[in-house]
């Protein structure tokens, strides 16, 4: 029979998450084994804020996550903060700037972020193991019992970190879910959350003629409300307002767009009919939102070649009320395949918030985007990773 090994830690996923719960149970003096199936640790973090990686955002409170208890996350976002991460940066020499909305980024590449997780984990005498297929973990009467495609291990305690289920080509899969299963843990159920939203019919022909156009926007949907850009893309609408918008959507649900966000469409449209009323109505759209959006407009209102001088006060409301709240219905979304983060997972209510330990189960732990937490475009998803592996990492 194969040898069983010992260790103080296994730790299931080498993502952001893993890496830095990792550190600090190693750290701590614990013997830390890191599993992963891909052949490459840090992937999303590698990929992530266009090659920059937002690391976390200034911003960072429970406000800024979807959970069914956002509470959940405030223990462990106190206790290990953006200023705590901005220290490692730091420290690490590794330079960084402030984009808009608190949002920190590397100057660099996002490598440098997986290189310094590597690094610290070497350090401190992490035994990081790639390419390792996890067959099943069960309970013993000290602690965990482990078989891999790397063979067995026995350890006190496990700390799953394996992710969402979000972009599956990058090694995402369920089985935190199912060991969540397994163990009778609750689990709130999952969809594609940050995620561009499809559209059919003739409106998804408009959106087609318009690919490639992105206008500053308010997309409100099911009590979520964003100001940010907007992009018609060939397959519907996508870009920051959109993906932050597709967290709180449900199918079915309808989006309600103000496609000239910040300005006063009747207010402008009324005043340019005052002083120069001979100009075309699609002119004077034009300098209220991007030219080929005020043509269609303009087609859709049925007001072909008029002028201002020709548009009641009501007909240039009704207008206005078109491109201030626009009302679409998505047929859905892009799913998992582009969707950058997983909503729901594993239900808070089974963990510990200090210590994100089962409360059912001592020595198995749920952290990062397995669990029911999920943040905000804008380096919120990173933040919960380290906070939340840093919480484990203390105990575990
Ligand atoms: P993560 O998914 O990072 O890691 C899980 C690990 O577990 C992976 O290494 C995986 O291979 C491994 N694993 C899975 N199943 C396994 C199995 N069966 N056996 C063994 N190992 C297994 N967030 C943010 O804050 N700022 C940003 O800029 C971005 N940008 C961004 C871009 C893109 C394209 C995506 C897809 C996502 C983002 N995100 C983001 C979200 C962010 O990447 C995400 O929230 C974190 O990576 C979650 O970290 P975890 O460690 O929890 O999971």
């Amino acid at each position: 029979m194969a040898k069983v090994l010992q260790t103080d830690v296994v730790v299931l996923g080498a993502g952001a998450a893993g890496m830095f719960c990792a550190i600090e149970a190693a750290r701590r003096g614990r013997r830390v084994l890191v599993l992963d199936h891909a052949t490459a640790p840090g992937e999303k973090i590698r990929i992530s804020g266009g090659g920059r990686c937002n690391f976390t955002n200034l911003s960072t409170a429970p406000d800024r996550f979807l959970s069914e208890n956002p509470r959940f996350a405030l223990s462990a976002l106190r206790r290990f903060t953006p200023a705590d991460f901005i220290a490692r940066i730091d420290a690490a020499g590794i330079a960084w700037h402030e984009k808009a909305l608190g949002q920190l980024f590397c100057d660099g590449s996002a490598r440098q972020i997986v290189a310094l997780l590597v690094r610290d984990m070497a350090a401190a005498g992490v035994d990081l193991r790639l390419g390792v297929t996890v067959d099943s973990l069960t309970r013993t009467t000290t602690g965990f019992a482990l078989h891999t495609s790397a063979g067995a291990w026995e350890a006190a305690a496990v700390v799953v970190a394996t992710g969402g289920k979000s972009i599956p080509k990058m090694g995402a899969t369920g089985l935190g879910y199912r060991l969540a299963e397994q163990f009778a843990l609750p689990l709130v159920e999952t969809r594609p959350g940050l995620v561009p939203l499809t559209f059919g019919g003739a409106l998804l022909d408009r959106m087609k003629e318009l690919a490639g156009i992105s206008v500053a926007a308010q997309v409100t949907a099911g009590g979520g409300s964003f100001a940010e850009g907007l992009l018609f893309t060939h397959r519907g609408l996508s870009g920051p307002s959109i993906l932050q918008a597709s967290s709180y959507w449900r199918d079915g649900g309808t989006l309600s767009i103000d496609l000239a966000h910040g300005r006063d469409v009747a207010a402008a449209l009324k005043a340019q009919r005052q002083s120069g009323g001979k100009m075309a109505v699609r002119t004077a759209l034009a300098r209220l939102v991007p030219e080929q959006l005020a043509r269609q407009l303009e087609t859709a209102e049925g007001l072909g070649d008029s002028h201002l001088a020709d548009l009641s006060n009501a007909a240039i409301d009704r207008l206005a009320t078109g491109i201030h709240r626009w009302q679409v219905k998505p047929t859905g979304s892009e799913g998992y395949r582009t969707a950058e983060v997983t909503l729901g997972g594993v239900a808070t209510a089974g963990l510990d918030a200090r210590t994100l330990q089962v409360r059912t189960v001592p020595g198995l732990f749920f952290i990062g985007e397995v669990v029911d937490v999920t943040g905000w475009l804008g380096g919120y998803n990173f933040q919960w990773a380290w906070s939340s592996g840093w919480a484990a990492g203390q105990v575990a």
